[in-house]
């Protein structure tokens, strides 16, 4: 059959959370494959090293944003189309995750989550969407997880986001089929990133957030799925895919 992916050459795309774990990585393998990129995160530190790093090819900028800031999202997307032309691709791979358990109330982590990976993934779909219709192509590809798929205990309300997620993305895929818009969720399984050292309920850390002793995922290979759902032929849309460790299937 022979390989049937098409170049990326010459698109341009925004990666979100791209200061760390699968976000660089994703900005890594795009850069790659000739994609101009428009990074954005936070640490504006992070995400310019992450910048420095991709070597050669098209040109990229770094874009210090949070994502649960309307503006700062608009001015992220506008910047894009400004100095590197129209946004073909938004991956959304800002996302939080703290391990708590319901009954101890971390209501500030609970408040976090659903701002970022819920509030913040609305956000940065309003402010590529009417350009990509009106284009009538584009490719919004978000990091959502198995938690989308699976109720993890000590993630229920990180699980509620991704489901959150998967809902809205399907969504969106229902509205815009026929406009050229293509909509994919990739679910990983645990992947090798700080992602869960930032949780702070030890008890629910020790009931559910121990290593299994399983080989992970690297973020390479979440941005392998990225890149392989990214350069399909336009009348194919990889629409989800789960990838997890071997050992760890949800
Ligand atoms: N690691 C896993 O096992 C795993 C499994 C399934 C799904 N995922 C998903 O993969 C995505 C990336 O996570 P990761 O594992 O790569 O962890 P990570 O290294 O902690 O990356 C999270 C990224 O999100 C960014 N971010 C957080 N809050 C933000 C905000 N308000 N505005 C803009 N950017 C923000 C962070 O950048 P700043 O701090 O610089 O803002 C960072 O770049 C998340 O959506 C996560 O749910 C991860």
């Amino acid at each position: 059959m022979g390989d049937r992916r098409e170049s990326l050459r010459g698109r341009v795309a925004v990666v979100t959370g791209a200061s760390s774990g699968i976000g660089a990585a994703v900005a890594r393998a795009l850069a790659d494959e000739g994609v101009g990129l428009a990074l954005a995160a936070r640490r504006a530190d992070a995400l310019r090293e992450v910048r420095d790093g991709l070597g050669g090819g098209p040109d990229s900028i770094a874009v210090p944003t949070d994502v649960t800031d309307r503006e700062q999202v608009e001015a992220l997307v506008a910047r894009a189309e400004a100095e590197l032309g129209p946004v073909d691709v938004l991956v959304n791979c800002a996302g939080v995750m703290y391990y708590t358990l319901m009954r101890n109330l971390h209501e500030d982590d609970w408040r976090r989550t659903v701002d970022v990976n819920c509030t913040g993934l609305l956000h940065c779909l309003a402010a590529v969407l009417p350009g990509m219709l009106e284009r009538g192509r584009g490719h919004i590809l978000t990091i959502s997880s198995d938690a989308g798929r699976t109720v993890f205990p000590g993630l229920a309300v990180y699980s509620g986001t991704k489901f959150f997620v998967e809902a809205v993305c399907r969504g969106l895929r229902l509205e815009t089929a026929g406009t050229g818009l293509r909509v994919t969720t990739v679910q990983p399984g645990n992947v090798a990133t700080g992602l869960a050292g930032h949780s702070h309920d030890e008890e629910a850390l020790a009931a559910y957030g121990r290593p299994s002793g399983a080989r992970v995922l690297d973020p390479d290979d979440v941005a392998a799925a990225v890149v392989y759902a990214l350069a399909q032929p336009a009348h194919v849309a990889v629409n989800e895919v789960l990838v997890e460790p071997r050992d760890e299937p949800a």
